[in-house]
């Protein structure tokens, strides 16, 4: 099942399997990216923000260099929060690093704007220790910003990441692109079924991030998930990461370690009682975040009520 694929919005096809390289450190990613590449993914998440995406163009150009084409690989990078104002200046330094003429998917990272000329290049503060927002810009003028992009080819479709159902709907008020995908915290302690929910309708796709609850997870003790990976015959990472493919969601585990890069494409069909019990998780236990900036701005989702 690791090849499956979704189709954006665009018609362009997205492999529902890619390798996130968040906390991915400089010596390793390289490696990561050339090792995953080797034994068949075909999706690779990026970002500027990770501040490795020179290593993770390195992997790519020795996938092409064992013969991969451009085409056969889909590349998804962000933009910054400090660049809002500056999107096509943002996705050239990163296709600069990345190594390449274009990527498949650009996202806007979060939707706040933070100033571009602040005391630090990604996070600035204010002398009171605050972030340091770019209160004269919203993130739906970032959004023209990047419709603007998409018509230079430097990217083939874009997106957002950590939208709630509110900030999608202000953006749609003003967007005359709708978002090619929304990548948001995605598992069972997080299922976010009303962002789900929503972007179905609006032909969204969702990519699910940290779905193994990122690093020193606690999701693969949960007994629900060992029981269905017991049925199985399968790992509960396994487990976790089909969950989202069951859903129509893509999904992007982050390993620098080769035999979890492939253990990670054991993806299975998992059945709807499968689904149901993974569903239930969030039913007796809280909505646990392990990404959540302190960004001192209320992003609309409902367990940050
Ligand atoms: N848009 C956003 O704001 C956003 C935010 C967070 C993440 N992301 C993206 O989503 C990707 C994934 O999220 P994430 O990195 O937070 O967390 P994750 O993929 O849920 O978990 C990564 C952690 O799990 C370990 N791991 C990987 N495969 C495993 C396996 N089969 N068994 C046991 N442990 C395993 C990894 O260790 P090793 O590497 O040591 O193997 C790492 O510590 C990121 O890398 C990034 O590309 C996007």
């Amino acid at each position: 099942m690791a090849d499956t694929v979704f189709t954006l919005n665009t018609g362009a096809k997205i492999p529902a399997l890619g390798l996130g390289t968040w906390q991915s450190a400089p010596g390793e990613v390289k490696t990561a990216v050339s090792h995953a590449l080797k034994v068949g993914y075909k999706h690779i998440d990026a970002a500027y923000v990770y501040g490795n995406e020179d290593e993770v163009g390195g992997g790519l150009a020795e996938g092409f260099k064992s013969g991969l084409k451009r085409e056969d690989i889909f590349v998804t990078t962000k933009l910054w929060c400090t660049f809002h104002s500056r999107v096509e200046e943002n996705l050239d330094l990163s296709l600069k690093s990345l190594g390449l003429d274009y990527v498949d998917l650009y996202l806007m990272h979060w939707p706040v704007p933070m100033n571009p000329n602040g005391n630090h290049p990604n996070l600035p503060k204010k002398p009171d220790g605050s972030r340091d927002l770019d209160t004269e810009w919203s993130y739906t003028q970032t959004w023209k910003e990047m419709e603007k992009v998409l018509k230079t080819g430097k990217t083939k479709a874009i997106g957002v990441a950590n939208f709630s159902v509110p900030f999608l709907e202000e953006l749609l008020k003003e967007a005359t692109v709708t978002p090619a995908a929304n990548q948001i915290e995605n598992h069972p302690y997080l299922p976010q079924q009303e962002i789900v929910d929503y972007c179905k309708e609006k032909g969204i796709l969702i990519t699910a991030y940290s779905p193994l609850g990122s690093t020193g997870s606690p999701l693969f003790q949960e007994k629900e998930i060992q029981e269905v990976a017991k049925k199985h015959d399968v790992s509960p990472g396994t487990v976790l990461l089909s969950y989202h493919v069951a859903r129509g969601s893509s999904v992007i585990p982050k390993s620098v370690t080769p035999s979890r890069i492939e253990e990670n494409m054991k993806l299975i069909k998992l059945d709807s009682e499968d689904v149901k019990s993974l569903d239930n998780i969030s039913k007796t236990h809280p909505p646990n975040r392990f990404v959540y900036p302190a960004f001192g701005v209320n992003l609309g989702f409902p367990d940050k009520q």
